[in-house]
């Protein structure tokens, strides 16, 4: 596959008719003029790096993956858990809230699959509390792994993806409605999916596809270790696996977003 990258002026800014019109095709479905359509994806030997990748939603995408043919290399946090996957690939242990060990999952990415197809963040933290007593420690914990390496993980792996390539960005429902006791979160999240919309605007030009994605609450854990207070009592959350599977089908299916109804 050719490879591709985004470059050249900053024409997102331009607020010409030509881009109303991709814009508009890209809403319709369809192409005007030479505006490139966004296609399926054959995740067969496709080469996926998947940050998250021991979370309860990062190890079912990633196994799910693994099962259609992919070539994963695969990130966590901490050591045990990444040594404890079971699921074939390049396993590597960094903090990802240091941007330059983003920069090296992605290398590691390129060198172990030649090359790089599809983009999986599903790494994040939550918080729980009153913004009375939200501190600042707690708020640059969330928007340092939820916002601000997304952005570094977009930019490293623009360089490097594939035409026909995809970015998934695992958000969440909080972005569509913000939700009191998790305002720190909400806004987290909410500024992850304002990047992605520009982003994919962006990235469709190297004919890559960006796929936010808003899940409800799932059953995965996440809620069990916040980084700073507790979670209220939340009724039953969405099975994970199919929640992975939906993310999965969307990459392969060529959809462009998951909003919460989607689940
Ligand atoms: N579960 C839900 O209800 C829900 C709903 C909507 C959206 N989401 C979003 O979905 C994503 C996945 O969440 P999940 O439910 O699967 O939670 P999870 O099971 O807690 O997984 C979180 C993942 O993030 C990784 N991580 C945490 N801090 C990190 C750091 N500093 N550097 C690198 N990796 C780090 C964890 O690594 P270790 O395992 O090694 O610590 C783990 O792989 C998150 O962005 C979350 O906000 C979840």
């Amino acid at each position: 596959m050719a490879r591709s990258g985004v470059g050249g002026p900053p024409d997102h800014l331009c607020d010409c008719p030509q881009e109303a019109d991709a814009d508009a095709a890209d809403r319709a479905g369809r192409a005007v003029g030479q505006e490139p359509t966004i296609a399926q994806l054959d995740l067969e030997d496709a080469s996926a790096l998947i940050v998250g990748a021991t979370g309860g939603l990062g190890s079912r995408i990633a196994r799910l993956l693994a099962e259609r043919g992919a070539r994963l290399t695969l990130v966590g946090r901490t050591a045990d858990r990444v040594d404890a996957l079971d699921v074939p690939g390049e396993k590597l242990t960094l903090d990802l809230r240091f941007p330059s060990n983003v920069g090296r999952a992605v290398e590691a990415a390129v060198a172990a699959g030649g090359g790089l197809d599809v983009v999986v963040n599903a790494a994040g933290v939550v918080a729980f509390g009153p913004v009375a007593e939200l501190s600042v420690d707690t708020v640059e914990q969330l928007f340092l792994l939820n916002t601000f390496m997304p952005m570094v993980l977009a930019k490293a792996a623009l360089a490097h993806l594939r035409e026909g390539g995809v970015i998934v960005n695992v958000s969440a429902v909080v972005a569509e409605r913000a939700m009191p006791g998790m305002a720190a979160y909400s806004a987290s999240k909410a500024a992850l999916t304002s990047f992605d919309a520009a982003l994919a605007r962006e990235a469709r030009r190297a004919r890559v596809r960006v796929i936010d994605v808003r899940p409800p609450h799932t059953e995965t854990g996440l809620a069990g270790h916040p980084v700073a207070g507790e979670a209220p009592s939340l009724p039953d959350g969405l099975d994970p696996d199919a929640v992975a599977e939906r993310i999965v089908d969307a990459i392969a299916d060529g959809a462009t977003e998951l909003a919460s109804d989607a689940f």
